[in-house]
């Protein structure tokens, strides 16, 4: 029996890392993205997150290309980096609509589904702001935060029917979305590039490298696995030492 997963923001960084690890399990896999590659792991889908069309379409097509779905791993995001004062209402908006409505969204629609699985499981990528803030990342920092009381509900509800829920927060972790907020972050800071990843981005943590996307599929991957089957309504930090202080 193959068993069947949706991976959302699987073209490029942490998604991509994790449909391919799901690919070479044995996993069927639909990867869905706002802008998905034809070439890269699983069946591409595209679908915008940020709308409930998107996310019911995007489980419709696993259930029709499957028949069956036994994991959900809502990944898609990105980051928006400005104070307050001028943060783009817009922005906030989408990031909610993504990193928080979006695990929802596809949960709720995924739920029957996950149901008659037997050993549906849910597993988000959330992200040490989830749990610790930084500064100019309220959109940011607020839905992660929001996105972990999700998994927690839905791991209370998903229990009597064999439904797993948690998440992995990782620190930072080499992937685009990274690279691209340097030059914000060195903006916002008023510094330059070359000192925002040690003095800003790694300053909290303790190991003072960035994650590879290959070491946070390993742990979707474990989460998803038969040996967790105890891991539900809670977080996988892997912050390399962040919030140890
Ligand atoms: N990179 C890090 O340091 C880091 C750390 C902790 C958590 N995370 C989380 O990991 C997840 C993946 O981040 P990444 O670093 O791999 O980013 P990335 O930019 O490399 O990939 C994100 C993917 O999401 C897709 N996406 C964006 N908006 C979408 C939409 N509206 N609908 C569908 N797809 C959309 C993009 O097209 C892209 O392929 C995010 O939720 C992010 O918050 C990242």
């Amino acid at each position: 029996m193959t068993e069947a997963a949706l991976v959302t923001g699987a073209a490029s960084g942490i998604g991509r890392a994790i449909a391919e690890r799901l690919v070479a399990d044995g996993w069927d896999v639909l990867a869905v993205d706002f802008t998905p590659d034809e070439d890269g792991p699983g069946e591409a889908f595209a679908a915008d997150l940020t709308t409930r069309e998107g996310n019911r379409v995007a489980v419709d097509a696993a259930l029709e290309r499957f028949g069956r779905l036994d994991a959900l791993v809502p990944n898609a995001g990105f980051q928006h980096v400005s104070p307050v004062e001028s943060f783009d209402e817009d922005r906030w908006d989408a990031l909610v609509a993504l990193l928080l409505t979006s695990p929802f969204l596809l949960a709720r629609y995924a739920w029957s589904a996950l149901r008659e699985s037997g050993n549906g499981r849910i597993v988000v990528v959330a992200s040490v702001h989830g749990l610790v803030a930084s500064p100019f990342k309220a959109g940011y920092v607020s839905a992660k935060h929001g996105v972990l009381g999700l998994v927690k509900t839905l791991a209370l509800e998903g229990a009597p029917t064999g439904i797993r829920a948690s998440a992995v927060c990782p620190g930072y972790v080499r992937t685009p979305l990274v690279e691209e907020q340097i030059a914000d972050q060195a903006r916002a800071h008023g510094m330059p590039e070359e000192r925002v990843l040690e003095e800003v981005l790694l300053a909290p943590q303790a190991l003072k490298r960035m994650l590879e996307p290959s070491e946070v599929a390993d742990a979707v991957a474990y989460l998803l696995g038969p040996r967790a089957a105890v891991f539900t309504g809670a977080p996988l930090v892997m912050d390399g030492g962040w919030t140890a202080r």
